[in-house]
């Protein structure tokens, strides 16, 4: 089950990617090839493995229900140790989920969602606890923009949009790590002992002048991965964990991964989405500075409707003939790009390619459906968000034994 001394050296070396006009770490994706990154070297790059078609049955086999889109269409398409983790459930032995954000006040967008409706599908799919981590801390050593305070209330109004995803209150612990630390020092210390300053700097390429907490604030992302973590759910036993994540976290999981395997527990398993691009095309991001750069879970139906209208990035031919003549460029469309994250319907997007490819539906057509879907889903989310209560964000965040740990026999 353990990996060879070699293959470890290998993990251990490769700290950043070699890609040109790459950069992918926990606090910098930039893209400027203007196209779709390059997925398959990325996993050569990171070493890390891709999912194929045989994960894909074994986990509909495991759970009895078609897997999520965003596997069937390889959105979430790396992972690290994932048949160990099944191992581990088809023995009975059940895993955990743990995932996270890095708490903002900016209002989140669609992207940021990606990783909690993924975690939930899995949640329910295997019924297994999840446990959130909000890294206050992380974004107050990081963005230094206002203080450890606003941060954590800032975890606190982002935990509501994330419990509006659906998460159920009886199998899933959410915390903020400037408040739970204290439970998993233990871990955070072991984490700390085996790690070097000069490995960090080659990880997260930090320098003397950035602050202390920059430095001990990995281990805090990595304690969660053990399961003496959260006794309360756990107490002693030993749990394998699995990190639904976006590429850009592997970093601080391949830092966690090493440790494990120096402090002989099982190596934490990770599961990697690629990005949702900002509106404007593969090359750019979505943020606040650029209200036109994304669809905001605030967003009103009109905002949506003429965000994507005005601002998404269309492959489409630049005059109607030329449209008809060499169809759209599905490589740097976004309206078609969004509907293979959002449409759920397999059968309606393929007719959509074909189609919108050939140049026989036009990109305002294309637009009109993405449209209906995207407002729906942030109508939607609205509505529950609306009736996340203070008390609801606590009940989440109190110190309890989940329903579905131990797991029961014969699942
Ligand atoms: N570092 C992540 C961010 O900046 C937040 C985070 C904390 C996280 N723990 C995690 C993400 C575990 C994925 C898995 O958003």
């Amino acid at each position: 089950m353990q990996q060879s001394e070699q293959e470890q050296q290998k993990e251990q070396k490769i700290t950043q990617n070699e890609i040109p006009d790459l950069i992918i770490n926990p606090y910098e994706v930039v893209n400027n090839s203007k196209k779709q990154i390059d997925y398959d070297k990325l996993i050569q790059s990171f070493g890390c493995q891709r999912i194929e078609q045989n994960h894909l049955e074994r986990i509909q086999a495991l759970t009895q229900k078609p897997v999520h889109h965003y596997l069937r269409r390889g959105i979430f398409f790396s992972h690290r140790d994932l048949n160990q983790v099944l191992d581990a459930y088809e023995a009975g032995k059940g895993f955990y989920l743990y995932t996270g954000r890095g708490p903002s006040g900016d209002s989140m967008h669609v992207g940021h969602l990606m990783p909690f409706i993924f975690t939930k599908y899995l949640q329910e799919a295997f019924d297994v606890p999840v446990v959130i981590e909000l890294s206050d801390d992380e974004k107050f050593f990081h963005k230094s923009e206002t203080t450890l305070e606003e941060y954590q209330r800032y975890g606190y109004e982002n935990a509501k949009d994330i419990i509006a995803c659906g998460f159920d209150v009886n199998k899933t612990f959410i915390f903020l790590s400037s408040k739970y630390a204290g439970h998993m020092y233990h871990n955070i210390c072991k984490f700390q002992h085996a790690i070097t300053y000069s490995q960090l700097r080659g990880i997260f390429g930090l320098n003397e002048s950035d602050n202390c907490g920059k430095v001990a604030y990995p281990a805090v992302q990595a304690a969660p991965s053990l399961s003496s973590s959260f006794r309360h759910i756990f107490g002693k036993d030993e749990v394998m964990c699995l990190v639904p994540q976006g590429i850009d976290q592997d970093p601080y999981f391949r830092m966690t991964r090493d440790v494990c395997y120096k402090l002989k527990v099982p190596k934490t398993g990770c599961i990697h989405s690629q990005f949702l691009p900002g509106l404007h095309g593969f090359g750019t991001k979505m943020g606040t500075t650029d209200p036109t750069s994304a669809i905001f879970l605030t967003d009103s139906p009109k905002e949506i409707e003429e965000k994507i209208k005005k601002h998404a990035l269309s492959g489409g031919g630049m005059t109607k003939k030329e449209h008809q003549e060499k169809g759209a460029d599905l490589t740097v469309d976004v309206p078609y790009h969004y509907l293979r994250f959002f449409l759920e319907d397999d059968a309606r997007l393929e007719e959509i390619r074909v189609q919108y490819g050939k140049g026989v539906m036009m990109t305002s057509e294309v637009k009109k459906e993405l449209i209906t879907v995207l407002t729906k889903i942030i109508t939607e989310h609205q509505q529950r968000r609306a009736l996340v209560t203070d008390e609801m964000v606590q009940k989440f965040m109190e110190l309890r034994p989940l329903s579905n740990y131990p797991p029961k026999k014969n699942n």
